[in-house]
């Protein structure tokens, strides 16, 4: 019978299957049942023979059945795993990535350098008092340097901050005669219309260097940094005296063409020198006016925009495509870093 069992266990695919062939050995009506039943005419010392082996034989058959079983399902379970296995080397959904947006690149590229000089970042609100945004910057009220910026007033003594320099009156009210070294890099309004190169509403950063012993060659090497960093290493810079009511000596700074080089092209007008920024020594009565005693500390003030550098370092022609939000544009800063 054992024989028999063997051969038919090894047709069996299947748990149904099985479960019929086992009714057929080990249910009521089977084999061993019948087996059972035979023996009822047998004499007693022969039932207890026969019912001996017919356990032993019982059993036998129920060990043979589990592991067929067991094969089963373990090859049951091994199919689903076959059919659940996920592909890891499949290539995965394309979903679009945002981008840094280069105006904010531009504030983190600055961030990074200035911070590696051991300034530190300040910022200060864009809705600001005329006190701070020009008559602690040395520019009364009627002060005709006023219309250099063309101002949005909320009323007489509340605008909208033309830049980034009322930063600077705050954080030396604040420091309160001690050293600074600072960068404010935030948003600006003046009331221009807007075209290719104006913006109602733009960025500037601040740079304010406060100290014993500061001189115009630290503003210069501070922003020899900055013109390296920000378009390319073998960058010089010139300083030209200018005016600002709130320097003394003031400068405006100018850039060797990253285009050119020098030599002269379209992008530097044929002069090979770019205009980018604004700067000085601060003036006295600046210092005066927010606590400093000029005799004992002095130091230095820039003001770079941030549109401006940015569309120089990634020749932008278009201001207005900062603030448009065309994705065509913004997707070719993805590469870019
Ligand atoms: N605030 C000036 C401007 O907006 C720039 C500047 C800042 C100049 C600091 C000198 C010193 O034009």
């Amino acid at each position: 019978m054992i024989e028999n069992l063997k051969k038919e266990l090894k047709q069996i695919n299947n748990l149904v299957e099985l479960n019929q062939l086992k009714t057929n050995y080990l249910g009521k009506k089977g084999l061993i049942s019948q087996k059972m039943q035979d023996m009822k005419t047998l004499s007693p010392e022969e039932k207890k023979q026969l019912g001996q082996e017919i356990n032993i034989l019982k059993k036998e058959i129920e060990s043979l059945f589990l592991a067929k079983e067991n094969e089963l399902k373990e090859a049951l379970i091994n199919e689903e795993i076959i059919k659940e296995t996920k592909d890891v080397t499949m290539p995965s959904y394309k979903f679009n990535l945002g981008t840094i947006h280069p105006l904010n690149q531009t504030i983190i590229d600055l961030e990074n350098l200035y911070i590696g000089l051991g300034y530190e970042v300040a910022e200060g609100p864009e809705i600001e008092t005329d006190e701070y945004c020009f008559e602690k910057l040395n520019l009364p009220k009627g002060h005709p340097a006023r219309d250099m910026q063309d101002t949005f007033y909320i009323n007489p003594e509340l605008l909208l901050r033309s830049q980034t320099s009322p930063v600077q009156v705050r954080t030396m009210l604040e420091k309160k005669g001690k050293p600074i070294k600072i960068i404010c890099p935030g948003k600006t309004y003046r009331r221009d219309a807007d075209d290719a190169t104006h913006s109602h509403q733009f960025m500037q950063c601040e740079g304010l260097v406060l100290g014993h012993n500061i001189t115009l060659a630290d503003l210069k090497g501070a922003l020899l940094e900055m013109a390296k960093k920000m378009l390319g290493e073998d960058r010089k810079i010139r300083l030209r005296p200018s005016y600002f009511p709130f320097t003394e000596p003031s400068v405006e700074v100018d850039v060797s063409c990253h285009k050119c080089g020098g030599k002269g092209c379209s992008m530097c007008k044929n002069t090979g020198w770019i205009e980018i920024l604004g700067a000085g020594m601060v003036n006295h009565h600046v210092l005066e006016m927010c606590g400093y005693d000029p005799n004992e500390i002095q130091g230095f003030a820039f003001g770079v925009g941030i549109e401006r550098i940015t569309m120089l370092k990634y020749g932008i022609e278009d201001i207005r495509n900062f603030y448009n939000n065309d994705l065509r544009f913004l997707k070719e800063f993805k590469e870019v870093k």
